[in-house]
């Protein structure tokens, strides 16, 4: 190995650091939950993905544990050779049916469902019109595959249009616009009202990731589609946020597309089944999310973004503006976003400062995340918590 590797690599932790960009991990001592163990204290969390609050709930643990039991700790194999059990198919006629799709697909994780979708589905005649604030693994999946790319600035609709536009006239045969449903470090909801009326224009599909906003957005919780009454071709989500909080990811789409997706998309032909435990487990969670149960925390979460959005704007706070319960705290500075979220969990509520490359230079932030299982108690202290740390700081 070259001798100047290490010296590099230090050199590159060292640059990271200095411009306040080292993301540190914090050892959670318990389940996940609105209230965890950190350093040996118990604090306030306000930066789950667990919107409805059941990713430490006993019952999805108990449908775990029985799943495991019944099915052990894998299929020490992939899909297609001798990894598909009952509880595979279960599962995606469970996640199909909930989120009215002929069809699903699971993979790994959500991550591996974008990278798995666009390849097998579209090539070089193709075209594919992104969101410029779309996730990672959406951006990603795209690159794996040939068909010709086109960006559009965030939800603008304008833009879009023109995008269609010159892929239509450059004579592409298919054309899908990909976008998050809701965009994960911005709390924004997509368009998808005005984008499906521009896919009818220029007869493109469309493809929505909708990992913020499955079991939580919309009737039932069906997402950000039914939260705008529209139909799309292509639902990428996961079983890791609000759906339980434990892994994996499915896409949703025609029972054809599925059937190609299973011949083709590479992260599902060459991975590992999903594990019996998280079947059981996102099983369950789908149960208590299409039901009144899930009316009842959607209720409840909704209640308490309204809340905190109220409290936080009133107490001088840069919110953006939205209805979803992803709320970013705007700070700009990496080191200030930082030095917040330090001084808050000093003050017992753990929140994650983000900054560049999560989200754009000069927009550092703390993302707050509000559950269900949030009380209006945990809110108030939390308010009470950002003021005090805030004027400290200078930031109110
Ligand atoms: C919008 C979006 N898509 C995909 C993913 C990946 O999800 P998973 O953790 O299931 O890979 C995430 C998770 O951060 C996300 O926020």
């Amino acid at each position: 190995m070259p001798t100047d590797f290490h010296a590099r690599i230090a050199a590159e932790l060292a640059d990271i650091d200095a411009q306040g960009l080292t993301k540190p991990e914090r050892v959670i001592a318990s389940r996940q939950g609105p209230v965890i163990e950190v350093g040996g204290r118990q604090v306030l969390n306000f930066c789950a993905n667990n919107y409805l609050g059941l990713a430490g709930d006993q019952r999805i643990v108990d449908a775990a544990k029985a799943a495991a039991d019944r099915r052990g700790a894998g299929t020490a194999s992939v899909r297609f050779i001798c990894g598909t059990q009952d509880i595979h198919k279960e599962l995606e006629a469970a996640i199909a049916g909930y989120l009215g799709f002929e069809d699903a697909i699971l993979f790994a994780a959500a991550f591996d469902a974008n990278g798995g979708l666009f390849e097998p589905l579209f090539g070089e005649e193709d075209a594919i019109v992104s969101d410029s604030l779309n996730h990672a693994s959406i951006i990603d999946g795209v690159r794996l595959c040939k068909a010709k790319r086109y960006r559009f600035a965030n939800s603008d609709m304008d833009e879009l249009e023109s995008r269609l536009k010159e892929a239509r006239e450059a004579g592409a045969r298919n054309i899908v616009i990909a976008t998050d449903g809701a965009f994960s470090m911005d709390g924004y909801i997509a368009k998808l009202d005005e984008i499906r009326v521009l896919a009818d224009r220029y007869d493109a599909l469309i493809m929505v990731d909708d990992c913020h906003a499955t079991g939580f957005l919309g009737p039932q919780g069906r997402g950000s589609f039914a939260h705008h009454g529209v139909k799309i071709d292509f639902l990428s989500g996961t079983f890791g946020k609000a759906l339980g909080g434990a892994m994996g990811g499915f896409i949703c789409a025609s029972a054809p597309v599925v059937q190609l997706l299973k011949q083709r998309a590479r992260p599902y032909l060459f991975s590992n089944a999903l594990a019996p435990a998280v079947c059981g487990a996102s099983m369950e969670a789908i149960r208590i999310a299409q039901g009144s149960e899930g009316d009842a925390l959607r209720t409840r979460l909704s209640a308490n973004a309204h809340r905190y959005r109220m409290a936080m704007t009133d107490a001088g706070f840069d919110l953006l503006p939205g209805e979803h319960p992803i709320i970013p705290v705007m700070l700009g500075d990496a080191k200030l976003a930082q030095t917040l979220a330090a001084r808050m969990l000093e003050l017992g509520v753990y929140v994650i400062g983000f900054s560049f490359p999560v989200v754009p230079r000069g927009a550092a932030r703390i993302r707050t995340q509000m559950s269900a299982a949030h009380t209006f108690e945990h809110i108030d202290q939390t308010v009470e918590a950002f003021k005090q740390a805030g004027k400290e700081l200078g930031v109110i």
